[in-house]
């Protein structure tokens, strides 16, 4: 008997306010053209003053557990991916696991920038194939407009707020790739490459800070570790390029989506994109794509799904799940 950590429920959270890139214009020197052309992004959502990371993370898991079909009491730990968690500590999991009343079993935070869901998810996969728990949540969530520095055209046209959470359990599968569940994870940083993405603030400062990005040399790395990760991760499970329905990509940059689906020879009516719709989300990317492919009819149980990330670390890896 092989325990395969089957995904069981999906949902998202957007917040209300929606800023077209047109709102960029009145302050910055850029327009809906260059952002549009260069980056796919056409509007994205900014959290409300008083709303936080694990408020849209909560609202991200309602949904999920829904989908789901459970309680919050049906769930043994919550793993939440973010880099802008409301506080420095408790953990946003925590907050996350209070609000939903849940009492019980534990919560903690993976923090791995734009890369934070699939390493959640790896680790998820982790805890039920050694029997730790039964049922994770995990939760991508993030409030990156609390970070930009809204003098800095480069950066702060290309990020979002949102939330995405999926739920996995432990089943029994035969052992073969035909299972449904997570077959394969692999996960790779080098921080050699820190000064490329980064937060100008923390404890270092006394204050947040500001996200500042060599966006041109992320780019170099992006499409070349992201196909290999999603080929390395494919390979392990016993599968190829040809195997797969759907690529549902971290969300930064439609063209290296593109290119990243290029190079693995995979069309782009099999990659879910929703980057024109939330900008980047960093973690909650991921989770909020999956949602919404599900919610659109793309993904079918069953289907062969492959997530890929890069953010700051550098950091970058992939997760092969089965419907
Ligand atoms: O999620 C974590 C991982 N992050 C990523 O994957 C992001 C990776 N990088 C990217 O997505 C792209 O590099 C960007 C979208 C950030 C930038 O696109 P690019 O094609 O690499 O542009 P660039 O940085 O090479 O800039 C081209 C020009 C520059 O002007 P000069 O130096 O050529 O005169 C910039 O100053 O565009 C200028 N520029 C802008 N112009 C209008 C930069 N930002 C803007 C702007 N509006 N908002």
């Amino acid at each position: 008997m092989t325990i395969r950590a089957v995904a069981i429920g999906v949902g998202h959270y957007l917040p209300e306010r929606v800023v077209e890139n047109s709102e960029f214009e009145k302050t910055l020197d850029t327009s809906d053209e260059w952002i549009k052309s260069r980056s796919g992004i056409e509007r994205r959502h900014f959290a409300a003053e008083g709303e936080y990371t694990s408020d849209l993370a909560v609202a991200a898991a309602k949904n999920a557990l829904q989908d789901a079909g459970i309680s919050a009491d049906d769930i043994d730990a919550i793993i939440v991916a973010t880099s802008t968690a409301d506080n420095t500590f408790p953990s946003a999991a925590t907050m996350v696991q209070a609000k939903l009343g849940m009492h019980n079993g534990f919560a903690f935070d993976v923090q791995a920038v734009c890369a934070g869901f699939v390493y959640a998810l790896s680790n998820a996969n982790a805890l039920i194939l050694s029997g730790q728990a039964k049922r994770v949540l995990v939760i991508g969530a993030e409030t990156f407009s609390r970070l930009m520095d809204w003098e800095d055209r480069s950066t702060c046209v290309l990020f979002g707020d949102g939330a995405g959470a999926l739920i996995i359990e432990a089943q029994e599968g035969s052992g073969a790739n035909t299972d449904r569940g997570i077959l394969a994870t692999d996960l790779n940083s080098d921080g050699r490459y820190k000064d490329l993405l980064y937060v100008d603030g923390g404890v270092a400062t006394q204050n947040t800070g500001h996200l500042r990005m060599e966006g041109r040399e992320v780019f170099r790395h992006a499409i070349d570790k992201l196909a290999k990760t999603a080929h390395t991760a494919l390979a392990s499970a016993g599968l190829g390029n040809e195997d797969v329905d759907w690529i549902v990509p971290h969300q930064a940059n439609l063209r290296i989506i593109k290119g990243t689906a290029q190079k693995m020879k995979v069309p782009m009516d099999r990659v879910v994109v929703t980057v024109q719709d939330h900008g980047n989300t960093s973690a909650a990317s991921i989770p909020l794509a999956l949602s919404v492919g599900k919610e659109r009819g793309q993904i079918k149980t069953g289907d062969l799904v492959v997530t890929e990330a890069i953010g700051g670390g550098l950091a970058w890896g992939s997760v092969v799940i089965r419907w």
